[in-house]
């Protein structure tokens, strides 16, 4: 609990049955303060959960006035493990979702809730907590780095186009985008993300799930690229190329949200949520108001697990791009091409410089919740983590 100024709060569980509908409205009022005014990652989840949902160990907390039982806040946070660059496994504390009610700001609520899942966090295991925010929040970023010690670790450019946007425009013939397998998909990234900083351990059971549609491979026909079949690579080891090629993989986020509406919550709810994001997401994206009314539902095409090898990489991504785009024209309800790069990935650089791509600079942060000072020789201190790989179940 806290008393500070006049404010006694409790923070407690969040609860299903009492208290979606306040979080809900919490979510809305708290739309971050970017100069575009919205978040496409808070509000259109509708479900409070949602970004969490895949990780079996989370939790979500609300903080709770006790004079008139008014909800205030609500932060979340999850138990994942991840493989670094550097080697071995490390059980990570991801903390998404603060918000405090505008009315109920700077009496120290948003502190209160980091500490408190800070502390869930630690007693489930985890070594380390990470979080992000956009780069112009100053409110967070205050309170992440002067008040609870996180240290910024990277930086990432989230690209988003709507589908719509752009006529369809064919891959260059001398380009080949051909799929894999998904046993060929998790053996190329297994053996190639080791150079990665951060990956999830259970690529696996991502690339297996549903809602990603496949991963494929882009490089020149004349080219070619990596032969997987090779008696080598069947040792574990790829051969050596000079090709350039890019694999990426993309996960579908318009299912997702109807699973979650039929299951999870009643639909009346979920209607007025999603319309009201999508009104915003639309504005956002500066689309005309027709696409808004006429489309019952939407989500996005995320693509994720870029990677790419060699020194052509400029044509390959336009190609990536075009495909993506492409595919989120023929997927029902995608609206939206998305994806995350680190400052650091060779790729950033090659993303398309097209006006109808928006871009939000997002930083992350970590801290050692190590208090063993032997500990503190960790990831951390290795340097900056520019090379993330996202985790799409995030979406
Ligand atoms: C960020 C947010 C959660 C902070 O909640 P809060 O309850 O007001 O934070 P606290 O009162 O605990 O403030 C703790 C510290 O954060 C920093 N801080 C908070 N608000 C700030 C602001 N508007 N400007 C500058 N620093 C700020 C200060 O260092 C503050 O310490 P101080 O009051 O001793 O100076 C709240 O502003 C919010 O919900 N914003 C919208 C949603 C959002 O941006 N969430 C974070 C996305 S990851």
């Amino acid at each position: 609990m806290v008393d500070k100024a006049d404010n006694k709060v409790l923070i407690r569980e969040f609860s299903a049955d009492t208290d979606i509908e306040v979080v809900g409205k919490l979510e809305r009022n708290c739309e971050l303060g970017s100069k575009r005014g919205f978040s496409i990652f808070t509000s259109m989840m509708c479900d409070p959960l949602c970004r969490i949902r895949f990780y079996p160990i989370h939790i979500m907390l609300v903080a709770q006035l006790l004079d008139n039982g008014e909800l205030v806040g609500v932060i979340r946070g999850c138990i994942k493990h991840v493989g670094t660059g550097f080697g071995g496994t490390h059980v990570m504390g991801c903390i998404l979702g603060l918000r405090v009610s505008p009315t109920h700001r700077r009496m120290g609520i948003g502190f209160q809730l980091m500490n408190s899942v800070e502390e869930w966090l630690l007693r489930k295991g985890a070594q380390y907590t990470f979080l992000a925010a956009e780069k112009n929040n100053t409110a967070s970023t205050n309170l992440f780095t002067s008040k609870c010690n996180y240290m910024n670790i990277s930086s990432l450019i989230i690209f988003v186009q709507p589908v719509c946007s752009t006529a369809k425009d064919p891959v260059p013939q001398v380009i080949k985008i051909e799929k894999l397998h998904v046993d060929q998909a998790i053996f190329l990234y297994k053996n190639r993300l080791r150079d990665k900083d951060m990956y999830p351990t259970d690529m696996d059971v991502i690339l297996k799930e549903k809602f990603s549609l496949g991963t494929w491979v882009c490089y020149f026909e004349e080219q070619g690229w990596i032969n997987l079949d090779s008696e080598e690579n069947n040792k574990g080891t790829i051969t050596k190329t000079q090709s350039s090629w890019v694999i990426f993989s993309i996960w579908n986020t318009c299912e997702a949200y109807k699973l979650h509406i039929r299951k999870s919550h009643p639909l009346s709810y979920f209607r007025a949520t999603l319309s009201h994001a999508r009104e915003k997401i639309f504005s956002w994206l500066k689309m005309p108001r027709s696409n808004v009314s006429v489309q019952s539902s939407f989500g996005f095409l995320f693509l994720y697990g870029l990677h790419g090898e060699g020194e052509q990489l400029g044509e390959l991504m336009k190609s990536v791009w075009k495909f993506a785009l492409g595919l989120g024209q023929n997927v029902k309800d995608s609206k939206l091409i998305l994806t995350e790069l680190g400052m650091c990935d060779p790729l950033i650089k090659h993303v398309p410089d097209d006006p109808s791509i928006s871009r939000i600079h997002d930083l992350w942060y970590a801290k050692s919740l190590s208090s063993h000072p032997d500990d503190k020789d960790d990831l951390l201190m290795k340097g900056p983590l520019g090379n993330v790989f996202v985790d799409p179940r995030e979406f």
